[in-house]
């Protein structure tokens, strides 16, 4: 053998070396799919770290999966710095990742348009995060095709238009986070309907214009937390609530226009905080509450509540402000009752 053929023998069997160890190294399609994502913004801080001649998945918002070396995680989180600023759409291409199971954007102001249907091909997406940027148009329908889904938060955005129906299809999905856009319309009591019923469910559809009454189908899902507050819903909330019940933990229904009796309500044994103040809610308040003992936060003010409020045990007695703008309530820490 010549000294040439030894030296081609060993690049031979170095290049085998590392092409077989480099399981971690970025798929094609999935290198395509991103450079054609980076390449739809207007003028993004990804041109200067996102390079054709490196390996995707070292680029700082990318993930791989270990074993198989596709991108599963693709997440923008601009909390901290470096911070890649995202000016345009979300662009189509990212359906191309179809091995994506967590997508996340937060706080990207200039993020603007509606969530693309191209989105429907990520088949594995069980965390679809878009919180805090101009995203607007629906909450899309489609949304429903993503089988895997099992968190949903589309907070902060300005998104308008009805909560679809279609979203309590999905069985897995068990939280769904709405808060603070401009959704309409009245809550779908498909929701949660498909959940196993030993899952336990977050709500958050708090700072919308939501109409009508909590579904009643509801009563029957163990909450972690249920936040409603800063709508316009009225009726009966008081089924959210019962002692029999593992959950919720937190309840938030202020700014709305409940109206219910506080008398027959049974809180659950680990309720921690229960916000129903500015309401209609009427009654007095039960003894019962002088029995929770992880309760750190009560706030009933504003409503049309009377009688002597509860005291003993290890009960706190929360300011007097949390009391605040009832009917008739009476006793510590208000004007003693008559
Ligand atoms: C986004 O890009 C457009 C077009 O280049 C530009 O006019 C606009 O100022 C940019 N917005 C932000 C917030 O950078
Ligand atoms: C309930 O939500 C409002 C905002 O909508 C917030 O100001 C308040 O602190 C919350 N209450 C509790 C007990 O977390």
């Amino acid at each position: 053998m010549t000294r040439a053929t030894i030296l081609l023998l060993l690049l031979l069997l170095l290049t085998l070396f590392f092409s077989s160890s480099s399981s971690s190294r970025c798929h094609d399609g999935d290198k395509k799919a991103l450079l054609a994502f980076k390449d739809s913004f207007f003028s993004s801080s990804l041109d200067a770290t996102w390079l054709e001649s490196t390996d995707c998945c070292s680029w700082h918002e990318v993930l791989c999966d270990k074993a198989t070396g596709r991108v599963n995680f693709l997440q923008f989180n601009n909390n901290f710095p470096p911070a890649v600023l995202l000016n345009g759409s979300i662009p189509a291409a990212v359906g191309d990742l179809s091995a994506l199971e967590v997508l996340v954007f937060r706080s990207h102001p200039a993020l603007v348009g509606p969530i693309p249907p191209q989105l429907t091909k990520l088949r594995k997406l069980y965390d679809l995060t878009i919180v805090g940027t101009g995203v607007s148009g629906p909450v899309p329908s489609f949304l429903s095709k993503l089988s895997s889904l099992q968190q949903l938060d589309l907070g902060r955005n300005s998104l308008s238009g009805a909560i679809p129906p279609s979203l309590g299809s999905l069985a897995g999905l068990t939280d769904i986070r709405l808060n603070d856009n401009q959704l309409t319309g009245t809550i779908p009591a498909s929701l949660f309907s498909k959940m196993s019923k030993q899952y336990l469910a977050y709500l958050d559809l708090s700072g919308n214009k939501l109409t009508g009454q909590i579904p009643s189908s509801f009563g029957s899902v163990e909450f972690v937390y249920i936040y409603l507050s800063d709508n316009r819903l009225t009726g009966d909330a008081s089924f959210l609530l019962g002692k029999s019940k593992n959950g919720p933990y937190r309840v938030n229904l202020t700014r709305n226009g409940f109206e219910f009796d506080l008398s027959k309500v049974e809180f659950p044994d680990r309720l921690g905080r229960l916000d129903i103040s500015h309401n209609k809610i009427y009654g007095s308040i039960p003894d019962q509450i002088t029995q929770l003992r992880d309760l750190l936060w009560l706030d009933v003010s504003y409503n049309k509540l009377c009688g002597k409020i509860p005291s003993g045990g290890s009960f706190p007695l929360f300011y007097d402000k949390y009391y605040a703008h009832n009917k008739c309530l009476c006793g510590e820490p208000l004007q003693p009752c008559k």
